[in-house]
């Protein structure tokens, strides 16, 4: 599973050799610890156009300190007030002395406004901010990331800065968030967090679906690590890896096959106090081609990934199970976005998930109170991954432009932004957790 590659350019003689070969040059990434919370570095606060947003209290308030003289970590464009062609230029007038300092592993965020569907002057000017942001997020290099987040109300985004301006963003990259997309952003939207920030989570009760091992059990570990009571389900056979994982993290396990007519309704009796966070993290492939494919093979995939998930959330949201300020995360994949040879039945049952969270999420807001998102992981360093043979594994290592695979914690991180309290602008996006994946969009 280990990325041999990586260590070797990581070495001054390796990083020499591969050089000198034209080959790919992975920068190791810095990622979340205790003891490294924060970037290393201040941040820059530039602005193209004339900006109405009061951004300067919200960075204040994002840890990360002004750079000043010294090193950059992170790059803030304020670009929510570029309306036009002439305007853009102050995009590249802001940026383009100042990239070659942002340090390795810092980011850049540009922040755009919605596109303005009766002035297409502004909506041109500000989609060009999403082919700029995702063209220097391939170039950049050096473990930098490049995002976009389109938004109207800077305290709203508090988060979501928080998130992409930290080491827990390491591995998103080329991604365009949008937040306060379906309303305006409200009072709750700007809640507080509770009273330890550094445990948002606590009071809250999260499920993850298929916790036991890989991706799973790093959200477990990280909703945990926030100060969510944990409950760690699985199916029966994966008993004692569930309740290994259940233990060291103080949660509990639930025993369950997802497909089950009655999982939601055993969900919900297992939880009689309600849920707060629900992720949907259970997921199979059974890959072949379409010419190979028997009819189980595409069922089962479309039943785990795709159908109970449908069930699930129906029934939970419809007997109030999940609680108001609730969030649902589901797990879609590139594969879902770009399609993937050999997987027409996986491909399709993340691209549903896809549908399901772009459709539900205004509802579910106005309805229940809860917010609903993806993630989609591109390649993640996990068993499942560990078992795709060398060359192709290779290829999806290599073909992003952090020119590595992503560890379950990066998917984690970012559903832990999803589920904080104070993200409850952010509906209806699906992330990417793909180190800007060549494939896809
Ligand atoms: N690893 C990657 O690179 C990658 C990429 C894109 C998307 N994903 C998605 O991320 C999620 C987690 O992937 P992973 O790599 O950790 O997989 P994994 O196989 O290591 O873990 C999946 C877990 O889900 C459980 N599970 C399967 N069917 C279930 C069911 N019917 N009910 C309850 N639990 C069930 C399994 O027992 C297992 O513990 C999946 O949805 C997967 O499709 C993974």
């Amino acid at each position: 599973m280990a990325d041999r590659y990586l260590r070797l350019t990581g070495t001054a003689p390796g990083r020499f050799l591969t050089r000198r070969l034209g080959l790919p040059q992975p920068a190791a990434l810095t990622r979340w610890s205790a003891e490294r919370p924060a970037l290393d570095g201040g941040l820059l606060h530039l602005t193209a156009g004339r900006s109405a947003l009061d951004l300067a209290p919200v960075l204040a308030r994002t840890g990360i300190g002004p750079a000043g003289s010294g090193r950059t970590a992170a790059v803030v464009l304020d670009a929510t007030g570029v309306r036009d062609v002439e305007a853009l230029a102050e995009v590249h007038a802001a940026l383009h002395p100042v990239v070659r300092s942002v340090a390795s592993s810092g980011r850049v965020v540009v922040l755009g406004a919605p596109l303005d569907p009766a002035d297409h002057h502004q909506a041109a000017a500000q989609q060009a901010l999403e082919g700029f942001t995702r063209s220097l997020g391939k170039e950049i290099g050096r473990g930098r990331t490049v995002n976009l987040v389109r938004l109207t109300d800077a305290a709203a985004a508090e988060s979501t800065l928080r998130f992409l301006l930290s080491p827990k963003s390491a591995y998103v990259s080329g991604q365009v968030i949008e937040v306060g997309a379906d309303r305006e952003p409200t009072a709750a939207d700007r809640e507080p967090t509770s009273a330890d920030p550094d445990r948002p989570l606590s009071g809250r009760t999260a499920l993850v679906t298929g916790a036991a091992r890989g991706i799973g059990e790093a959200v477990a570990e990280t909703l945990a690590r926030d100060g969510a009571r944990v409950v760690v389900l699985d199916v029966p056979q994966a008993e004692q890896d569930a309740r290994r994982v259940a233990e060291r993290l103080g949660g509990s396990a639930l025993l369950l096959d997802m497909t089950s007519a009655d999982a939601g309704a055993r969900i919900a009796e297992a939880l009689p106090d309600g849920l707060d966070l629900l992720i949907h993290n259970a997921g199979i492939t059974r890959d072949r081609r379409l010419v190979n494919m028997p009819a189980e093979r595409w069922i089962s995939v479309l039943e785990v990934n795709l159908a109970s998930v449908l069930r699930t959330t129906d029934a939970l949201l419809k007997d109030g199970t999940l609680k108001r300020g609730g969030r649902i995360v589901a797990t879609a994949s590139i594969a879902g976005i770009a399609g993937n040879a050999g997987q027409t039945n996986y491909g399709a049952s993340k691209a549903g998930v896809v549908g399901l969270v772009r459709s539900l999420a205004p509802r579910a807001l106005d309805e229940h109170g809860v917010t609903v998102n993806a993630v989609a992981p591109g390649f993640i360093e996990t068993k499942m991954t560990a078992a795709v043979p060398l060359f192709i594994r290779e290829a999806g290592r290599r073909m992003n432009s952090l020119a590595q695979g992503g560890l379950p914690a990066d998917v984690a991180e970012t559903t832990a932004w999803l589920a904080h309290p104070a993200s409850g602008a952010v509906n209806g996006q699906v992330v990417r957790v793909c180190g800007q994946s060549l494939l896809g969009a």
